[in-house]
């Protein structure tokens, strides 16, 4: 039994903390379904809490880290991502940070398809024809057409796991696929699908043969009908690679005026002024969001033009919204079990106690 451990979790994650509560652990969870303030953070820090379970809503850096100091021993994100956790800080005070990479990839990977499905058909004014009632007869190209996406061609930037898990379902869809990634390559990966795609081609499944590459970023961007973004957000002079507004006004005028634009990845590596002039003044075809510079996307923003409104779908951060994908407990399903499963392995010393062998720790570098 581990009835030591005091844990506290600035959000229910559901049943996954059951598993905690039976080992024994003392858990307190923040009942409002808003983040809590960092100050009522760092005060049930200083009273000597084992492990913390964040959201993406929570700053953890220096001043939580100090908070913790002597008794925090891991913090357990529910989430891929962890740009919300300032890595340098975990590091200088050796607090170990898990993540719940792999279990959200294919559902965030199929919003972002859907997401680019809903754009390009125009399914958001075309439902909205028929519930607004001015569906007033049928006519082949009136009021609207959509654009198909089978054939066409995507540019995925970023070819980490999400990336990947969305090249698997756009070569699904027959269509041709550009890679690029500042910093990390699977070119065993993309030799894969083309083999998948040369196959489904030989057999008469997909009557066109379609392609994959790696390109630049230039050449990604001036030549695809559809931009998915599923790179990290990666601020300048953290690394030599950032994407902090790798979608600006420079970007976003090389792409084609008939493409669209798909984030599912974090707000800040789109430009949102730049994106809502280029919807504004034509320079692309449209956008998809689900990650905004500022989460909940504020009622001032300039997405909310009403004059880009058929051309620019909002979402709210939902792509990995799903409940198997977001509660399961089994840490190989649920980012609720994952995030649960990385908190016992630093708290109850799993692994012989060696961090670097612990799946689910993102620093292991400080170990
Ligand atoms: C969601 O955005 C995540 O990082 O898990």
């Amino acid at each position: 039994m581990a009835d030591h451990f005091r844990v506290f979790a600035t959000c229910d994650i559901g049943e996954a903390l059951d598993i905690l509560r039976k080992r024994g652990y003392k858990l307190e969870v923040y009942p409002d379904p808003k983040a809590p303030p960092k100050a009522l953070i760092l005060e049930k820090l200083r009273t000597g809490i084992d492990g913390l379970i964040t959201t993406l809503r929570d700053q953890i850096d220096a001043e939580v880290f100090e908070a913790g100091k002597g008794t925090l021993k891991v913090v357990a994100q529910f989430a891929v991502g962890f740009d919300n956790i300032n890595r340098a800080d975990a590091n200088r005070y050796k607090i170990p940070f898990t993540n719940t990479a792999d279990v959200l990839t294919e559902a965030t990977a199929e919003f972002a398809f859907f997401m680019m499905g809903s754009l390009a058909r125009k399914l958001w004014p075309a439902e909205h024809l028929t519930r607004d009632n001015k569906w007033g007869f049928w006519h082949p190209y009136l009021p609207f057409l959509g654009d198909e996406v089978t054939g066409k061609t995507i540019a995925i930037i970023g070819t980490g796991r999400i990336g990947l898990a969305m090249i698997k379902k756009c070569a699904g869809f027959d269509m041709n696929i550009l890679c690029y990634d500042p910093a990390y390559q699977n070119h065993q990966y993309v030799s894969a699908i083309q083999e998948t795609m040369d196959l489904r081609h030989a057999r008469g499944i997909q009557k066109e043969k379609t392609w994959i590459k790696y390109v630049s970023l230039e050449e990604a961007l001036s030549q695809a009908d559809f931009v998915s973004v599923h790179v990290p957000l990666i601020r300048e002079g953290e690394s030599d690679t950032p994407t902090f507004h790798l979608f600006n006004e420079r970007t976003l005028r090389s792409m084609k005026p008939s493409a669209f634009l798909v984030n599912t990845s974090r707000g800040p590596v789109i430009d949102e002024a730049a994106l809502a002039m280029a919807l504004k003044e034509n320079w692309i075809g449209g956008a998809a969001l689900d990650v905004y510079e500022k989460e909940p996307l504020p009622a001032d923003s300039p997405l909310r033009d009403p004059a880009i409104t058929d051309r620019c779908r909002l979402f709210p951060h939902f792509a990995s919204a799903a409940k198997i994908t977001r509660l399961s407990p089994d840490p190989d399903k649920g980012m609720a079990g994952r995030c649960v499963q990385g908190l016992i392995d630093v708290l109850e010393v799993n692994y012989g106690g060696d961090i670097k062998k612990m799946p689910y720790v993102v620093n292991k570098e400080v170990f």
